[in-house]
């Protein structure tokens, strides 16, 4: 069976019910190699079982690369630390979608192209009004971004290269706009237009923030840190959302509707809601002399209370992107002068607790991206309510390249996982009167 770019690395010999069966081995470029299971069923007639797919490789990608043990992800093969500090999210959306770091040329190209599809079509309006004013942002976004796929007739062709690119222009150059205004709905203000002489954050944060009462001027300090937290959070390998958009891409469900998705899936407390969940969290415990009361509960096993923002399916160090995360929030508070913040006092006890804690230290439960997200876009102006929308915001460009990529790939077929089936055998239907 063909694989894109991995190279052969030998086999594995399985011995089951007195039959020897040889599964080829692969390798990439980084990474554990991997077991070719796909002949396995029909020669062998078995199943392999790995609910939550823990050890189990979807696809091939060469998008972003995790090392959970060592708390290393790359984009692209570029570090994030690299990234956060040498680089701007419009440049990193280039770089997941292209594969490569755009020269000059290319990346005023990309720029104007993102830039002049900022704006969103007047009757995609009309969705918003629909909504009561107290909906849930990402009730929001679920909605709306799976109606552009009635709008864009002319970019749901997936099989026409152009026609995934102008999809994925659009989507990049959308959701900002979208997030927006379902802060404005949500605030009862008026929408507010984009401007194509402003970057693509700086665009973000006065659609958001701007009123036409009066003029609106960007701190440009602020807005970079939340360009970096939009580039911490862009992609992240074949996460849930992630997985949810190349499973609903498989069928050959347009890219509206695959982002759509992937928005439902991250919006859950376990993924992209944990940003919303931590900030919760933390604002229960309150002051740093309640954290030993809820490190207590966080290992009771009979209680269902887990430390939101910390553990993480893949990294069992530290995630890289808490500590970019940490920096963009005492960049925030030392630009708001707000130097007290009693949020994040307590998020840093908790996490100098918890690290030194046999519990977490033995379970590897170190803290995520979304342990400092929260206090620091709360800082920004977000409400609570907001903070998944902008991890959804920032991941789009992610699941675009992880759906560009699947589409493109030769072998892909639909998904279609199997079962253990230990329900009822067959039995003869009774009428209701011999029941
Ligand atoms: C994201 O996959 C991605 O890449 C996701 C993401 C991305 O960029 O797309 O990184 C974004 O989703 C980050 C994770 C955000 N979620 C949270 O912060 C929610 C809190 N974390 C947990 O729910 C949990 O850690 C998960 C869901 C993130 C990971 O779960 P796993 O890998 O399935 O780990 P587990 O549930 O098997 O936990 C292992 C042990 C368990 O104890 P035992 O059964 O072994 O006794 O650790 C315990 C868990 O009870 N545990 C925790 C804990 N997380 C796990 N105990 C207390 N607090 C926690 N946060």
């Amino acid at each position: 069976m063909n694989m894109r770019k991995a190279v052969a690395a030998g086999s594995a010999t399985l011995s089951y019910q007195g039959k020897s069966y040889e599964l080829p081995t692969y390798a990439g470029t980084e990474g554990p190699h991997v077991l070719d299971i796909r002949k396995l069923y029909g020669e062998a007639d078995v199943f392999t079982y790995d609910p939550g797919f823990t050890s189990t490789a979807s696809c091939e990608s060469d998008i972003t690369f995790i090392d959970g043990e060592r708390g290393v992800l790359l984009y692209r093969g570029y570090s994030i630390d690299d990234l956060a500090e040498h680089s701007n999210f419009l440049e990193v959306c280039y770089l997941l979608l292209y594969g490569k770091l755009p020269d000059r040329a290319q990346m005023d190209c990309f720029d104007k192209s993102i830039t002049r599809h900022t704006m969103v079509h007047e009757q995609l309006a009309s969705f918003f009004h629909g909504f009561r004013r107290d909906a849930h942002p990402m009730a929001i976004m679920c909605g709306v971004v799976g109606a552009l796929s009635a709008f864009y007739h002319d970019s749901t062709d997936i099989n026409d290269p152009r026609q995934r690119e102008i999809a994925s222009h659009r989507l990049i150059a959308k959701i900002p706009t979208i997030a927006a205004m379902a802060y404005k709905y949500s605030m009862g203000q008026p929408f507010v237009y984009p401007l194509n002489n402003l970057g693509y954050t700086e665009n973000f944060l006065r659609m958001t923030f701007a009123v036409p009462a009066e003029d609106y001027k960007v701190n440009p300090v602020l807005a970079k840190a939340l360009d970096t937290i939009f580039t911490l959070h862009a992609d992240h390998e074949q996460n849930a959302s992630t997985s949810t958009v190349r499973l609903a891409g498989s069928s050959g469900a347009n890219p509206f509707a695959c982002i759509a998705a992937g928005i439902a899936c991250l919006w859950g407390p376990a993924h992209g809601g944990a940003n919303e969940a931590a900030l919760k969290m933390l604002e229960e415990i309150g002051t740093t002399g309640r954290i030993p009361e809820y490190i207590k509960r966080a290992k009771d096993p009979n209680d269902n209370f887990r430390l939101m923002g910390f553990g993480h399916r893949v990294y069992k160090n530290y995630d890289p992107r808490a500590k970019a995360m940490q920096a963009q929030a005492h960049a925030v508070f030392d630009e708001l002068g707000i130097h007290d913040e009693p949020l994040l006092k307590v998020a840093l006890e908790l996490e100098r607790i918890a690290l030194q804690d046999d519990y977490f230290v033995s379970k590897k439960l170190y803290p995520n991206i979304d342990f400092y997200s929260g206090i620091t876009l709360r800082a920004l102006g977000f409400p609570t309510s907001m903070f998944t929308a902008l991890f959804a915001l920032a991941r789009t460009v992610g699941w675009i390249a992880q759906w560009m990529e699947m589409i493109e790939d030769p072998d892909q077929k639909i998904g279609r996982p199997r079962q253990l089936y230990t329900g009822a055998k067959r039995r003869d239907y009774l009428p209701i009167e011999a029941r």
